[in-house]
């Protein structure tokens, strides 16, 4: 019987910390060998040349959401988790939808029964609450927690999902008492609604509107407000998709103070801009939809802010926000509705698959951040974050054998043909790349190998996670 069930040899291993010349060797599913002359195994990798990267964890996505009537979600958990194995991804953290009115706990078990025998990757479920209910303070919350859903978001805007100050401060004080992670997506409810109405009456209908209706000072007024609720309850929070450098600032403030605000941006945020809504071409006036999504991207100086702000260590973690729709559909983002005016077409652009290459290109390969702060910002982070740790999100013995195999040389130009998402374009159409994941491997078992899925759904687990005692509050 050889020692290991896999070996992978000659590669360089990368983590938070360090970078180092290193064979891997897994059984039963783990790492249970970093060091130099790891051979006698059922099954040997070369990886020279090659980066041996924390598989990817993206830990803000979703997937197959019910986004209202007349308007689908591209994505069901079997095509994500397959696009996110294919780019380098081996956990992904979708949100179970309270919908008003309806039970948390209703909410989250139909949503795990989605995802059961379907995913290709690991999934830990995030949940977000839209009615903060006695019924769901008192006992749902507290009891979701306890059975490993360790951490939830709240929304400031949209019609369907906005909590109010009174609600956000009464959530945060639930948290604090069960030790539940919160996320938070700032973006002002009433500057939006009313920026939405003048911008109709004047005609600006087009989806360029989207990023009218939502400038910086939206989200800088709404991240203050959130910051203030959080220190009120002395609640660590992290404001998540932050797209440029109001918001930034007002993080950077915050964590100044020595206020625990952890923060997370993503691809968009740092690659595209809102003239990207104006459309691509005068013959397609919608073809901006492509692009919109809430916080909308900025423009040149905040990407430089936002850069900024991940290399002096403000943000945490860079997630996708992946939310798919299709674009020439009925029920995506040309729904009738949405034709008529910007604020109907759905938010979200698709970026599981993405995610990955875009701030590895734009990052490592352009000078701008080191190997080890990608692995940080893309795995580790992720994991200590939200409970995965240490069982994710590093390469050493004892943590899942969950790596990427990453070409940092490699040169690829970002097509909609050659991902596997279930939306019908991708944003970053065109886009050139340096480095790429040429193998996923997850829980020791090779689930993708150059653009090629090689799993079947059902192999990825749904996780349960445990919150931090040390988190937990009481009171
Ligand atoms: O536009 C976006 N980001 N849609 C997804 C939902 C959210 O707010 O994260
Ligand atoms: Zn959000
Ligand atoms: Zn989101």
């Amino acid at each position: 019987m050889p020692e290991f069930d896999l070996a992978i040899r000659g590669g360089t291993v990368v983590t938070a910390s360090d970078t180092v010349r290193a064979d891997v060797g897994v059984r039963g599913g783990r790492i249970v060998a970093v060091a130099e002359g790891i051979a006698d195994a059922a099954r040997v990798i070369d990886a020279s040349g090659l980066l041996v990267l924390p598989g990817g964890i993206d830990s803000h996505v979703h997937i197959a959401q019910d986004p209202g009537p007349g308007i689908v979600m591209a994505d069901d958990f079997a095509s994500a988790t397959q696009a996110a194995a294919a780019g380098g991804n081996t956990c992904v953290m979708p949100f179970a939808v309270q919908p008003r009115g309806g039970s948390l706990r209703g909410a989250v078990d139909a949503y795990r029964a989605k995802a059961e025998g379907q995913c290709h990757v690991d999934v830990a479920i995030h949940m977000i609450i839209s009615d903060p209910s006695e019924a769901v303070l008192g006992q749902e919350l507290p009891a979701l927690v306890a059975d490993g859903y360790t951490s939830f978001k709240v929304f400031m805007t949209y019609d369907d999902l906005v909590l109010n100050d009174r609600q956000l401060l009464d959530v945060f004080h639930v948290a604090r008492r069960e030790g539940a992670r919160v996320m938070v997506h700032a973006e002002g409810y009433d500057a939006i609604r009313y920026l939405s109405d003048r911008l109709e009456r004047a005609g600006e209908t087009r989806p360029y509107g989207h990023a009218l209706s939502r400038p910086e000072v939206v989200e800088r007024e709404a991240a203050h407000r959130a910051i203030s609720h959080a220190e009120l309850i002395d609640l660590p929070i992290v404001i998540v998709h932050v797209s440029g450098r109001e918001a930034t600032e007002q993080i950077a403030w915050a964590q100044a103070r020595g206020l625990k605000i952890r923060a997370e941006t993503c691809p968009q945020y740092l690659t595209l801009t809102a003239e990207h809504m104006k459309g691509l071409g005068l013959d397609d006036p919608m073809a901006g939809a492509k692009y919109v999504c809430s916080p909308p991207p900025r423009d040149a100086e905040s990407q430089e802010a936002v850069w900024s702000g991940i290399r002096r260590g403000i943000f945490d973690v860079v997630s996708s926000d992946h939310s798919p729709f299709r674009y020439d559909d009925p029920q995506g983002k040309l729904n009738p509705r949405g034709k008529t005016s910007f604020r109907w077409i759905p938010n979200g652009i698709p970026g599981i698959e993405t995610r990955l290459p875009v701030f590895f290109s734009e990052g490592v390969s352009k000078g701008r951040i080191s190997l080890n702060q990608f692995a940080a910002l893309t795995a580790t982070n992720h994991a200590k974050m939200y409970g995965l740790y240490p069982r994710k999100g590093s390469i050493a013995p004892g943590f899942d054998a969950d790596l990427t195999l990453w070409d940092p040389n490699k040169r690829e130009t970002i097509r909609q043909e050659i991902l596997h998402h279930g939306s019908d374009y991708t944003p970053w159409e065109g886009f050139d790349v340096t480095g790429w994941p040429v193998m996923t491997i997850a829980g020791g078992q090779v689930i993708a190998e150059d653009s090629r899925v090689l799993s079947e759904p059902g192999r990825g687990r749904v996780l349960d996670r445990a919150v931090d005692p040390a988190e937990r509050r009481g009171g």
